[in-house]
């Protein structure tokens, strides 16, 4: 196992205070909580009210980050955004939010990998600081889903919520940080979960929002068992590239979208469910805010302490997945 050069010197999370449970949905929609709760595991989410921005939001679990990590932004060389849900489509997100928290030192920009983004962004931002091309980074997923997710569509409306998440890269005691970490993508799947318009082949026109390609689409079955599937695979190869099996391992904090993929996953590397940490039954899936929200939600409620064995899992669109093996 090598010694982790970087670890996390702070962490932050950000969810909007307006809460929609499945006994709302019942109203809106064909759909019933027992339905949900049974297919899903999701008990209500978290809804960005109209001042709750995708950059206002990062900006606030980035501030906590900072404030942990006892750092000034204007000491931080690095930050790199995950968004599927950008409150504009140029600049990107982690210049709005460089500008929002004053961080006039910093190189910043997006990576674009959906539910996996948070991952992806930490890797790169690891890759960077061995490279040295920066002493601190901030990694942050904000997602306010609520503006791509069609609440007329019940097999996606229930699914998703808006959070923020953030943590402070830096050199640590050579001890705690991240150990492995395992990338991989495959973009023949990409129609089985994607928002056909908008972009620049389909640009905004009123023909999108009256035919729904605006909004996210998702063939449920088919990512379901590709996530089953990826999940399982990146974090057996993640554990193997430690030097790890599943019984080293002191908490599972995976992507929380499904509590049955999340099940499958534990089972695939032997880790038993006192092991997992869940929330997604309080807030659905938030795409790439998802791990870093529920490690600060381990910490806080006392699962997670220092020195333990984490292991992160996650998949989405593109479809990306990836893990990572890290000591708190
Ligand atoms: N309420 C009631 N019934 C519903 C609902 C609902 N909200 N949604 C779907 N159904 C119905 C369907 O219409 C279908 O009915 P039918 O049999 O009459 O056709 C039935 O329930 C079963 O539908 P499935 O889609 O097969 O249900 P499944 O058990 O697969 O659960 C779900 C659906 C929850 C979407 C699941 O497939 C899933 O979690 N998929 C993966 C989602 C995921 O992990 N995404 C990760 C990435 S997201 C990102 O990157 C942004």
């Amino acid at each position: 196992m090598k010694a982790p050069a970087f670890a996390f010197a702070g962490l932050g999370s950000y969810v909007p205070s307006r809460v929609l449970t499945n006994a709302d949905f019942e109203k809106m929609l064909d759909t019933s909580d027992t339905w949900i709760r049974e297919r899903t595991g999701i008990r209500e989410r978290h809804i960005a009210g109209d001042g709750d921005t995708t950059s206002g939001m990062g900006k606030e679990a980035s501030l906590r980050a900072l404030a942990e990590a006892g750092l000034p932004p204007t000491e931080l060389d690095l930050i790199v955004a995950a968004t599927a849900t950008p409150d504009r489509l140029l600049p990107s997100t982690a210049c709005d939010i460089q500008a929002l928290i004053g961080a006039k030192n910093a190189v910043a920009f997006d990576v674009g990998a959906a539910c996996p983004g948070w991952i992806y962004g930490l890797v790169v931002a690891e890759s960077m600081l061995a490279a040295g091309q920066a002493r601190r980074a901030l990694v942050i997923g904000t997602e306010r889903l609520s503006a791509i997710t069609d609440y007329t569509d019940r097999s996606t409306a229930v699914l998703f919520g808006d959070a923020a998440g953030a943590v402070v890269l830096a050199a640590g005691d050579g001890r705690r940080g991240i150990l492995s970490s395992y990338l991989k993508s495959d973009g023949t799947l990409a129609e089985l979960l994607h928002r056909p318009g908008g972009g620049a082949v389909h640009p905004p026109s009123e023909e999108l929002l009256k035919d729904h390609s605006y909004y996210l689409k998702m063939a449920g079955r088919e990512v379901f068992k590709a996530a089953v599937r990826s999940m399982g695979d990146a974090a057996q190869r993640a554990l193997e590239k430690a030097g790890l099996a599943g019984d080293a391992v002191d908490l599972l904090v995976p992507h929380q979208a499904n509590i049955r993929i999340i099940e499958a996953t534990a089972s695939h590397v032997n880790i038993p469910m006192d092991r997992v940490f869940v929330n997604v039954d309080r807030y659905g899936n938030t795409s790439s805010a998802s791990i870093p929200l529920a490690l600060d939600e381990a910490r806080t409620s006392g699962r997670l302490q220092p020195g333990m064995v984490v292991l992160l899992v996650t998949f989405g669109a593109g479809f990306t997945w990836g893990a990572v093996v890290l000591r708190w």
